[in-house]
């Protein structure tokens, strides 16, 4: 396994693959890796075969972090991720520090952003409005650096992947968007780096993400003709909000595709949500 972190030793060795006609996937990450990520990498090598090239990229990107947010203290275990990593069988680990990703940056010499006018807009994006803005340009970047033919993303991110998706389509991307579903817990609760910001007791109280998906899980079942959106909004947001550590930050019900809300929730509405967790902000979602 090779570990690079210049950006442009990382693109020669992609051009040189590109001549010898390798298949090449990446899967992003912000390191720290836990079992989702890893469940990309091995759908990454499903795709492209044991002859093919999987690219892990662990960078910590700061321009999807707005100023408040948690960039100088996102949990880093570099020696830990390469470990994981060799043990998945990821060929190329891409690290690039600040200067590689973002040269002269902070001089005023970096100037360019991919941005996505409209489907991160609501949600993460209404919360967090700089935040795709990040997310499109730094995969952007790493698309041209890696040249990969497919990339894996995680359903945990979902508006996420639906952005990126958009982005790709939009500018011609020759990469095929894999999107695999997401790992969780035992008891339910969706694998994160952030979770190891949590307390004991707010890891319980991270239940409500899941539970929440749950009671609106059922709550369709009794109705399998669908319902409006505030007879599950309410009883959710409720069960959420009465956990003393727990506050909504936002749930929605949208279309999968194009993200746009809906006034009834029926079989196939995405569910959405974001809850701080004492400080910590975590999402889920699932396609009811
Ligand atoms: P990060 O949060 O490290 O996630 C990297 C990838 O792992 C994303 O595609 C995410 O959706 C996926 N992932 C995270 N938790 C998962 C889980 N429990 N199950 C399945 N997949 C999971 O998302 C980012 O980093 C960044 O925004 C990035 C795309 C790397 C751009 O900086």
């Amino acid at each position: 396994m090779k570990v690079i972190h210049a950006a442009d030793a990382m693109q020669r060795l992609a051009l040189q693959w590109r001549k010898s006609n390798q298949r090449v996937a990446l899967v992003p990450t912000m390191g720290y890796l836990h079992a989702g990520h890893l469940s990309l990498v091995h759908e990454a090598r499903r795709r492209v075969g044991p002859a093919g090239l999987v690219v892990l990229s662990i960078y910590v990107n700061p321009t999807q972090f707005a100023p408040h947010e948690d960039l100088s203290r996102y949990p880093r275990d570099f020696a830990r991720d390469r470990q994981l990593c060799r043990k998945a069988g990821v060929d190329v680990i891409f690290a690039p520090d600040n200067e590689a990703m973002y040269p002269g940056k902070e001089q005023g010499q970096y100037s360019t952003f991919v941005v996505e006018e409209v489907l991160g807009r609501e949600l993460e994006g209404g919360t967090r409005p700089t935040h795709f803005r990040g997310v499109t340009t730094v995969v952007a970047k790493l698309f041209n650096l890696v040249l990969p033919e497919l990339a894996v993303f995680g359903a945990k991110d979902f508006q996420q992947s639906a952005i990126l998706r958009r982005m790709v389509k939009d500018l011609n991307f020759p990469i095929e968007m894999v999107v695999a579903p997401t790992v969780r817990e035992p008891d339910g609760l969706a694998m994160s780096s952030r979770n190891k910001y949590l307390s004991r007791s707010e890891r319980r109280t991270a239940l409500v993400l899941s539970y929440g998906m749950e009671v609106a899980r059922r709550l369709l079942l009794r109705h399998p003709g669908g319902l409006p959106v505030q007879k599950v909004v309410d009883p959710v947001a409720r069960i959420i909000n009465s956990q003393p550590a727990a506050r909504l930050d936002y749930l929605a019900f949208v279309d999968p595709l194009t993200l746009q809300p809906q006034k009834r929730v029926r079989p196939g509405v995405q569910m959405t949500l974001a809850v701080f967790v004492g400080k910590t902000r975590l999402i889920d979602n699932t396609r009811l």
